[in-house]
Formats: C-alpha cells, structure tokens, sequence
C-alpha cells in the first residue's frame, strides 16, 4: 500500500522515478502539515455529518490524525518514497493507522481543493503574525518619534536640503506607510478567508458534502461559490505577494535612510556596534549591513511576486499543476 500512488487504480504500471523526483513538492509543502491535518479533521467531521462516515470510523480516523500530528511535531514522521507532497504523506499513514476507515479520508475530497484549502489556511496564520511584526515595528517609530523631541533635521526633496523637519515627523512618515501595509493585510485575509473545501478536483462531488459546515469547521469568514474557480484561481496568492513585496521595499527604502544617515556625510545616526560590521584593512569603517541586506532583499521579493504572475499568466481554466509553484515564492 504504502509505495502506491493516489491515482494507482487508474493505471497499468507505476510512475517512473524521474517523474516523482521532478513533480514532487514535499520539499516545500512540508511546512503545510498542521493546515493539512486540520482541514482533513474538518474533512472527515464533515463526512460524518452527511452520514457518509460512521461515529466509528470517524473516531478512528481523527485519532489517527493526533498521532500524525504528534509525529510531525516531534520529528518522528517516517516519510517514504511515494509520498509525493504533504497531502499523500498524511493520507499515507493515516491509512496505515486506521485501515479502511482512514481509506475513506480521501472521499469526495481532491488534492486541488486540499492544497488550495491548505495554503489559505497558512496564510491567515502567517500573515497575522507579519501584521503583528509591521506593528510592532510601527510601535518602535512612534517610541523613537516621542523621545526625539525637538530635534529637527534637515527635510528633503531631490535628495536636496528643502525645510527643516522635526525628526520625528520623519519617523512616523515610515510608521504611515506601514500603518498602510497593515491595512493592506487585512484587506487581502478578507479575499484569502474563503473555504475552497467541497470544490473537489473542479466540480464539486455527486456526494451530499457540506462545504459550509467544513468552513465553519475551520474557521474560514466563507466558502467557495465557484467550484472552478475556488480551485482555479490563485489571485489570492499574487496579492499577497504584492503585499509582501510592498512591505519589503519600505522596509528597503528604511534601510536606505540607515545608510545615508550613518555615513560621514550626512552624519545623522551612529550604528550600535553589536549592529554594524567593520573592515580589518580600512578601520574607520562602521558598515551597516544589516540595513544593506534589507534594501537587497526587497529584489528577492519582487523577484517571487512577478515569478507567480508569469506562471499565472495563461493558465486555462481550472487546476493546473503550475499551481504548485504558488507556494515557494510564498
Ligand atoms: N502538490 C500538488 C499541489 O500543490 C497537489 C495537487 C495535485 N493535483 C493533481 N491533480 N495532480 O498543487
């Protein structure tokens, strides 16, 4: 059982060794296990409503389910060959856990609904906690404004001296626009925060699934209204990398002020030493990479953003195994 694919029953011989190495995204869908484990706990709660599972096998299954999860935690998760993404790891060994009940986990489900279901879940998480860190950084730029005071410097335009500025009208412009990026975020959950689960691999299921009890299950604000397009769609995704991408060229543009600011030059701000690199050969130096790397992150972001969006470009309508390529540049 274990070496076999989902699809197995459909063909002759098994897949060649070239294809699995080639197509397989466990390497980067790994980090997807707690959202994979619990939209099939969703999943199956859901069978069980329509009577498609008994309590029994419903139970079993979701016991199963805890002990992935505390093997995937721990470490221990004895992944093999045939798991091919995330989504056969788990169904793999739910199904060694729990025999033909676990069988039954992949009923009326596909892995286009389950990976969509699975990234949107991952996203609300982990675009919450970069909103908590741009506030916590707007947080930082409103204590550094208070405690300027009265200090004034030099306002610009052209990068040429124009007005006299207080010091902390400067930081809290920074502190504005990541006020902006916040809001930004919030924005983009309100579009990420819809179920895809029940729109199987593009047309739903003749069997009587629940997709609004699913999202409710899982905490999602809706569900899909379009089976084709909660699977055929990834706007979400670009967005959210437009989102991202956005903060890190103000994060760039902060780290650009470092450096001018901490040059003889300008001479603003002076870098903490635990915050600065030096050079052996030019002692003088106080470099401040930190502030650099910022600035040339942001290219790495842009890069991953326009990337999607020429792998999006021309995608028929509905899945296409493209798709998988939404989650390293996330
Ligand atoms: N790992 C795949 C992904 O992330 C799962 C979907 C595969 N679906 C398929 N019909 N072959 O998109």
């Amino acid at each position: 059982m274990s070496g076999n694919t989902l699809w197995h029953g459909r063909f002759e011989g098994g897949p060649a060794a070239e294809l699995m190495a080639y197509t397989e995204s466990l390497s980067f869908d790994l980090r997807l296990w707690p959202d994979d484990i619990e939209g099939s706990r969703a999943h199956v709660k859901g069978l069980r409503k329509v009577g498609i599972l008994t309590d029994a096998e419903c139970e079993s299954v979701l016991r199963a389910l805890d002990q992935v999860a505390q093997e995937m935690g721990s470490g221990s998760f004895q992944f093999v060959a045939s798991d091919e993404d995330i989504h056969t790891a788990v169904e793999r060994r739910v199904t060694e856990l729990a025999g033909p009940a676990g069988a039954k986990l992949h009923t009326g489900r596909s892995r286009n609904d389950q990976s969509a279901t699975d990234v949107r879940l991952w996203l609300k998480r982990e675009l919450g906690t970069v909103a908590d860190r741009v506030v916590a950084l707007q947080r930082v730029l409103l204590d550094r404004a208070e405690s300027a005071g009265e200090v004034y410097l030099p306002g610009y335009t052209h990068l040429q001296r124009a007005q006299p500025v207080l010091l902390a009208h400067h930081l809290l412009a920074h502190a504005w626009a990541l006020g902006r990026d916040v809001e930004r975020i919030l924005d983009a959950l309100e579009r990420i925060d819809v179920s895809p689960l029940g729109a199987g691999a593009l047309a739903g299921s003749s069997l009587p699934l629940d997709p609004d009890f699913t999202a409710n299950e899982l905490g999602f604000a809706a569900r899909f209204r379009n089976s084709l397009d909660a699977v055929g769609s990834r706007d979400h995704i670009a967005e959210a990398l437009f989102v991202l991408t956005l903060i890190g060229i103000n994060l760039s543009r902060l780290g650009e002020e470092f450096v001018l600011w901490t040059t003889d030059e300008f001479g603003f701000a002076k870098l903490d030493d635990g915050y600065a690199t030096g050079s052996s050969m030019l002692p003088q130096k106080k470099n401040p990479d930190i502030a650099e790397l910022g600035r040339g992150k942001a290219g790495r972001l842009i890069g991953d953003l326009t990337g999607f969006l020429a792998t999006m470009k021309g995608l028929p309508l509905s899945y296409n195994r493209d798709y998988q390529e939404d989650k390293e540049p996330l």
